[in-house]
């Protein structure tokens, strides 16, 4: 499997604080079946201050850990992008990080936001043949209350990754029904682990492909877990 989204590079964010912890976490993902991990750090959320190098660096020094340990697991750059008004001009002067070497970016939404000026970025960021992923819409306070805008940004060219906490009813009981109802309904592209520590949301999958199985059998499962995240990795067409 192959994880789009996940904070495990140590002390860039809210993800491992350590290498040791970084590690951990490394294991608990190849245990769990994940192959590949595009580590998504956060980006322009107002907390913490990462940019591009320190992401190429970090995953350099990890991958080197890895191989050391004898880890089977492929880091990947990438960013987890705080959506804004300024987030083209980010994009256009080198401040943002793609899924990889692709033309894939993940923004997450604030928590309380307009449609329309969300919509206007999306409009913008087509302009410039990015191709975004939304990260867990489920989770989202203003999605929570009118999930109705989920097809509509599907519309818009965006591609939506469900944390897989959501989808074990983990992250309670709104996150729980609009997850499920996404597969269902086939508007979930992605579900990624979103792990920050052994403790707090593991990079694991295992449990979480269980459940999208009974809901979306095979099909989903293949889709979601291994065939799109896998274009996003060969910057192919999801
Ligand atoms: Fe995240």
């Amino acid at each position: 499997m192959i994880d789009i989204h996940c904070h495990i590079l140590p002390g860039l964010d809210d993800g491992p604080s350590t290498m040791d912890k970084a590690v951990a976490m490394a294991l608990a993902a190849v245990s769990s079946g994940t192959t590949r991990i595009v580590a998504t750090p956060h980006f322009k959320n107002g907390v913490f201050e990462v940019s591009p190098e320190m992401v190429k660096a970090s995953v350099a020094v990890f991958t080197g850990v890895l191989e050391e340990n004898k880890i089977a697991l492929e880091v990947l750059p990438g960013a987890e992008i705080r959506i804004s008004p300024d987030t083209c001009s980010h994009l256009d002067q080198g401040e943002l990080l793609p899924l990889g070497a692709s033309r894939y970016y993940l923004f997450e939404l604030p928590d309380i936001f307009i449609k329309d000026g969300i919509i206007t970025v999306l409009r913008q960021l087509r302009q410039r043949e990015v191709i975004p992923v939304i990260a867990h819409p489920e989770r989202n306070r203003t999605i929570q209350r009118h999930p109705e805008m989920i097809p509509e940004f599907i519309f818009e060219n965006a591609l939506l990754q469900i944390t897989g906490k959501s989808m074990t009813g983990e992250n309670g009981k709104h996150s729980f029904k609009i997850a499920r109802d996404m597969v269902k309904e086939g508007l979930a592209h992605f579900v990624a682990s979103d792990g920050h520590s052994i403790r707090r949301r593991p990079p694991c999958l295992d449990d979480v492909v269980k459940v999208v199985e009974k809901i979306g059998g095979r099909k989903a499962v293949r889709a979601i877990f291994e065939e799109n995240p896998a274009k996003i990795v060969a910057d192919g067409q999801v």
